[in-house]
């Protein structure tokens, strides 16, 4: 089984690229489907959950061809079953933004009904309650979400909770039902502004995405595009921190720091100097860490899919910080492996109190989901000694070359496959 082995210790110092966002791309490749011309889509993560939902994709008889390792080809003229069976789903969420992207093109989807993902229940409601204003007929039977419709028409779809998924799933429906859809208090994270730019490049009409209210004007048909998939927010926020927690100083080149802003607003408030420039933002740690107070949101607040990352941080800054995490209730798993590791961390409810700890000491953990998984690995870079971090697979859904990135910046840190290459790793760290 594939482990991370880590030397501790290193301040990471230098530059990384940032590669293209895979919550965004998996929207994109889903709403690619929806024309029967060419599209073409650059800065592509090479990423798990991106390569699965192009194999669902090619399941149904989509044509993906790999220019490069960041370009594919899209042609879904030759779509010959609107079915995605459960292997892709089981292997990763984001499969059912099919349904939305189906729905839309050929007004019937049957998608697996989703699990879980290890950091609470997630719920569709909201995906369902959208589809069905536009007048689509949806049943759960056999573990499957079967919608058909005559015809969509466009409505007015008011979400309960602000959901990026649902968001997304009824933007690409609604692009292409008859007449006017308004999608109030819609998710406005990034991803959902550059699937909405996606779509527009392919002749739908949508605006105010990135606001709450988005307004779409249904289009019969869509056209091939040419489009370039924004930076990774997440992917750019976790070397952040990973510069703040080794008293680094790295700059994350490719990113748009607009969309960085909360997670450079709480590095500067512990205490990192932060310099922004056109595309790139630096991180310099060069004094002991402060403790600060965070809450997750919806963005522009501060995203859940950073919450692991600043809590390794701030187990190593001075005084009492407090994390609440607001979007997912079963986010706080990594917490047990930290305190392995010897970070001092009670949790309530939603909430982690956190008590600064002088250094982490290196153990073996087990990687519980993609993020917390991420940042067990910079608590490991950051630690007295050897950790070995299990289960990367969960790494290896959303961050490519995770471990080549990180040693890039003078991380310690290899993979490794079995006892004998750990203890030859072990070896040449000292
Ligand atoms: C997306 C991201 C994920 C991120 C999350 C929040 C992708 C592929 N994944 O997940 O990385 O952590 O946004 O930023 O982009 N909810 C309902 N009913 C629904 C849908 C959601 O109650 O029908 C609830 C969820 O349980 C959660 C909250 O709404 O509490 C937000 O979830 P949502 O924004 O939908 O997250 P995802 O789209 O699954």
């Amino acid at each position: 089984m594939e482990q991370f082995a880590i030397k501790g210790g290193n301040p990471l110092v230098g530059e990384v690229e940032i590669g293209g966002a895979k919550n965004a791309a998996l929207a994109i490749l889903a709403a690619a489907i929806m024309t029967d011309e060419t599209v073409l889509i650059e800065n592509m993560p090479d990423v798990r959950d991106t390569n699965v939902l192009i194999q669902a994709m090619e399941s149904i008889g989509v044509i993906v061809k790999r220019l490069d390792r960041h370009t594919v080809k899209i042609n879904a003229s030759n779509i010959h079953d609107v079915v995605i069976e459960d292997d892709f789903i089981k292997k990763i969420r984001a499969s059912y933004y099919l349904l939305g992207a189906l729905l839309g093109k050929y007004k019937k989807a049957e998608v697996s009904l989703p699990g879980g993902c290890n950091i609470g229940l997630r719920p569709i409601d909201q995906h369902i309650k959208g589809f069905r204003a536009l007048g689509a007929d949806v049943r759960i039977e056999h573990g499957m979400i079967i919608t058909d419709a005559e015809h969509l028409k466009g409505s007015h779809v008011y979400l309960d909770v602000v959901s990026v998924g649902a968001t997304i799933n009824v933007m690409m429906a609604a692009a292409m039902a008859e007449g006017k859809t308004t999608i109030e208090n819609a998710a406005k994270e990034p991803h959902v502004v550059d699937l909405a730019n996606f779509l527009n490049s392919m002749g739908a009409d949508i605006k105010g995405a990135g606001t709450d209210v988005i307004r779409i004007r249904g289009v019969s048909k869509l056209h091939g595009s040419e489009y370039a998939i924004i930076p990774d927010q997440i992917e750019a926020g976790t070397f952040m921190f990973a510069a703040a927690v080794t008293k680094g100083d790295v700059t994350v080149k490719n990113v748009i720091p607009k969309h960085l802003e909360s997670i450079s607003a709480k590095l500067l408030e512990i205490g990192c100097e932060i310099e922004e420039s056109d595309d790139a933002v630096r991180v310099v740690a060069s004094k002991p860490l402060g403790h600060t107070h965070v809450k997750t949101l919806p963005y522009p607040g501060f995203p859940t899919d950073m919450q692991p990352q600043i809590a390794v941080t701030l187990g190593l800054s001075m005084g009492t910080s407090i994390v609440t995490e607001s979007i997912f209730e079963n986010r706080f798993k990594y917490v047990d492996e930290l305190t392995r590791m010897g970070a001092s961390i009670k949790v309530e409810g939603n909430t982690a109190i956190i008590d600064g700890v002088k250094k982490y000491t290196g153990a073996s953990i087990t990687a519980p989901d993609l993020r917390a998984g991420a940042a067990l690995v910079i608590a490991g870079l950051a630690a007295e000694g050897i950790t070995v971090v299990d289960d990367i697979k969960f790494i290896q859904r959303g961050y490519e070359d995770f471990h080549l990135k990180l040693k890039a910046l003078g991380a310690q840190i290899e993979m490794v496959n079995t006892e004998k290459e750990l203890q030859k790793f072990k070896l040449k760290v000292g």
